[in-house]
């Protein structure tokens, strides 16, 4: 027995020297961890003669494995088809497995196996493939000729449904590569939606052909404020700024994410948040008078009037855009929208009286859910932020709950789908460090250790109306932020956490958490990718 013990303590002592020489310790440093994750003994050896299988519904998945693994030095890192029975990696298709977007990954010495049951889990386990591989991968540097990758089984799949990352480009517009870097990064930590925000007080972000006026006018501000909305006295920066997305540059995008299993989901907003399109065409608002595109944050009494002429406007601008996303969902916004000049419009005021409406929040439910009907008649269904539920929801909306996580509890009781996006442990927006020295943020305090803490469902669900909660999203407003390098400040690291909240049904503890965060860095370099050290925890 003791002999036993000590033979043993030799070997595994053996073979952690031996595992350490290739950085593949026994700790999991996947992000988000997986389900399950067994080691073995031995190693894998991806080279020149390694051969790659697979069925051709799986070809999106194979052409961005091939892609990641024969570039730059590694061009010799081919992957012949062919069906061997040593030295492959092979994908199987198995229908009856019970979970969307799950995989299993077997990594044994003869090659690897990955099962799922579509393309979603064979692109979600060639990302947790890459984690497996040399971080050099990613810039093009790893300087050997074969890949040596410990013998294990991952089995696993997402805890929800919809996990998803906001950008508002509406404040700040960035340029179609940072979009695709986002949606890259966005992919790697195996989110399935990108909440594209792009319609604002501050700049009309779409070419729409049949309004020209949008991206001529709406899409330029004269001159953005500089420094903090409370400093005193404010400051401008008197410079023109703005641009849009073309059509074309949309569908690319699109196309670019689809190819990744990410969704964009497109924001129009409506009935606030549209002073830049009243800049454009003033006739869309109550008054009629000339506006300009804001130059300085927060929310503006100039919205849509609920007018038939508005009404137009919107259903043609939903026509360009349905044609754009494939996607079931377009986000109408309906947050922030001040009821001070529906209240002295004489157009608004004639629609509750004819409509029987008890008053302007009444008017709002009216407004979204006609809007909603007309969205749905084009086989796609809406989003709102939680204000939606003022004065009556639309029928088929889902609540993106924001102003806290009541909106969601209602909604979610309502039998309505709901994301939660609180802002207390959502925003990424807010301060993720008490650090003085910490770029200007829109305030708020947000450390990593929260969003990692964070529960969608929340306690006052029952099982029942818990299965509303379809997941979580983290929001990404620009107001301070000019620049791509700072939104990946203010998005690295928490972005790992939230990828935890919402794909994780494994998860341990922040220490543990944060040993693999700090594992990811070199990774991170090499993406080219800023980001923040502070992991601060809860104080
Ligand atoms: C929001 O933050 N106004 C949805
Ligand atoms: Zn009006």
């Amino acid at each position: 027995m003791y002999k036993k013990v000590i033979v043993l303590s030799v070997f595994y002592l053996i073979n952690s020297f031996f595992y350490l020489g290739y950085s593949n310790d026994l700790n999991s440093k996947i992000i988000p961890v997986p389900d399950k994750q067994i080691f073995l003994d031995g190693f894998f050896i991806i080279n020149s003669n390694t051969s790659i299988n697979y069925p051709d519904q799986f070809k999106n998945s194979i052409n961005f494995f091939r892609a990641f693994l024969n570039q730059g030095k590694n061009k010799f890192l081919v992957l012949k088809d062919s069906n061997t029975t040593s030295n492959f990696v092979q994908f199987l298709l198995d229908e009856k497995l019970s979970n969307d977007e799950g995989y299993k990954i077997e990594i044994r010495q003869n090659g690897i196996t990955i099962t799922s049951k579509d393309n979603k889990g064979a692109f979600y386990a060639i990302q947790t493939l890459r984690q497996l591989i040399p971080a050099s991968f990613e810039d093009k540097t790893y300087p050997n000729k074969e890949i040596r990758i410990k013998c294990q089984i991952i089995e696993d799949s997402p805890r929800f449904k919809y996990r998803g990352m906001h950008l508002d480009v509406g404040r700040h517009l960035f340029s179609v590569e940072f979009i695709k870097k986002y949606i890259d990064a966005l992919a790697m930590l195996k989110f399935n939606t990108f909440h594209w925000h792009l319609t604002e007080d501050q700049g009309w972000r779409i070419e729409i052909k049949k309004y020209p006026k949008l991206n001529t006018i709406a899409a330029y501000r004269d001159s953005t404020l500089a420094g903090h909305y409370t400093d005193r006295p404010r400051k401008y920066d008197k410079t023109k700024y703005g641009g849009y997305y073309t059509q074309e540059q949309v569908k690319d995008i699109v196309n670019y994410a689809l190819e990744r299993e990410i969704t964009i989901i497109p924001e129009i907003e409506m009935p606030g948040h549209s002073k830049a399109a009243i800049a454009a065409y003033p006739n869309l608002s109550c008054e009629e008078k000339p506006v300009n595109v804001a130059t300085l944050w927060g929310v503006f009494e100039d919205i849509y009037c609920s007018k038939e002429e508005t009404f137009k406007f919107l259903e043609d601008v939903i026509d360009e855009v349905v044609d754009l996303f494939p996607g079931k969902y377009i986000h109408i916004g309906g947050d922030e929208a001040p009821k001070t000049r529906w209240e002295k419009c004489n157009n608004c005021q004639s629609v509750i009286k004819r409509e029987g409406l008890k008053d302007e929040h009444e008017l709002q439910n009216y407004f979204i859910s006609r809007m909603e009907k007309y969205i749905n008649s084009k086989g796609k269904k809406i989003i709102g932020w939680d204000e939606i539920l003022e004065g009556g929801l639309a029928p088929n909306a889902t609540v993106m709950s924001w102003r806290g996580i009541s909106g969601g509890i209602k909604a979610a009781n309502m039998k309505h789908d709901v994301i939660m996006t609180p802002n207390a442990t959502c925003y990424l927006d807010h301060y993720q460090s008490k650090d003085k020295n910490e770029p200007l943020a829109i305030g708020g305090y947000t450390p990593l250790e929260e969003i990692y803490n964070y529960e969608p469902i929340p306690e006052e669900l029952d099982s029942e109306s818990s299965k509303y909660i379809i997941g979580a999203q983290g929001n990404v407003w620009t107001e301070y932020m000019s620049t791509s390098e700072y939104v990946e400040y203010m998005v690295f690291p928490r972005i790992f956490a939230l990828s935890e909240v919402v794909w994780s049904k494994n998860k341990s503890n922040f220490e543990e958490f944060s040993n693999r965060v700090t594992s990811f860095f070199d990774r991170l370099d090499k993406l080219n990718i800023n980001y923040s050290t502070h992991l601060e925890k809860i104080d």
